[in-house]
């Protein structure tokens, strides 16, 4: 059993903790929900819970598909082991449907279907406000080379491919999604972060109902509920 030791980062909806292994690391997921880079934030009790099961079931599935991810195993309700990473400080969007930031920015209608998926690429960097970048952007600040550039982008599709038969499995349109990558030991980038109702956009493929966080976004209601929802049908497909 490993043991839980000092806290080494704490995110918005995480905190992470050393292990007496180097190498592996606590996860604790947290009841709070935020949007707007912060601005908006709310204690969500469950909240964590929920996403560290949605996102442990979502990363044994790919697991048996044959994507490499940090996961190791969850060990409580809110909490999994994960493998430590140097994290590539890239948010990693792909989109299958017209939604959010590239409906407003584009004016292209919510719920098109793109003619194939869009890799978009987002500095994480708090003070900006995770500001949307390109390939020419990335290299130049060092982020990643040329070659790992297209490594992301071709590991960010086959997980897409990957994520869409999971969420088709249970009735459910994957939207788009955000995605982060790291390094482990041995050099090798490797989905890390979480896929989760709070990073990927689910609507339910007969009805369209929204199963994610754009219910807290848009003030649209309770979002406990709704992410059980998804549990739920995960679970009765184990
Ligand atoms: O807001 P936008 O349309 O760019 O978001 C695209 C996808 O990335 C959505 O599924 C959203 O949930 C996810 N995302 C995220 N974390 C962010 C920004 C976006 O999980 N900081």
């Amino acid at each position: 059993m490993s043991e839980k030791l000092e806290l080494v980062y704490e995110g918005k909806a995480k905190k992470l903790f050393q292990t007496e292994n180097p190498n592996i690391l606590w996860v604790e997921y947290l009841g709070q929900a935020t949007a707007l880079n912060g601005k908006k934030k709310d204690i969500i009790e469950g909240k964590g819970e929920l996403n560290n099961k949605i996102t442990s079931t979502i990363f044994e599935r790919l697991h048996e598909k044959g994507i490499q991810t940090h996961f190791i195993k969850q060990i409580s309700e809110s909490e999994q082991l994960i493998e430590k990473m140097e994290m590539i400080p890239l948010e990693v969007v792909v989109r299958n449907i017209a939604a959010g930031s590239f409906t407003r920015r584009l004016a292209v209608e919510e719920g098109s279907v793109l003619p194939f998926p869009i890799v978009e690429f987002y500095y994480k960097e708090d003070a900006l406000d995770d500001p949307f970048i390109n390939d020419d952007h990335v290299k130049a600040l060092n982020i990643a080379t040329s070659e790992e550039i297209e490594l992301l982008k071709k590991s960010a599709l086959a997980i897409n491919q990957a994520l869409i038969t999971i969420f088709k499995e249970i009735n459910i349109r994957l939207v788009d999604f955000k995605l982060e990558f790291g390094k482990n030991v041995n050099g090798e980038i490797v989905l890390a972060d979480e896929v989760s109702p709070d990073t990927c956009r689910l609507w339910d493929a007969t009805t369209n109902e929204r199963l994610d966080k754009d219910i807290y976004r848009k003030d649209l209601g309770d979002i406990l509920p709704i992410y059980d929802e998804v549990l739920k049908r995960f679970e009765s497909t184990k």
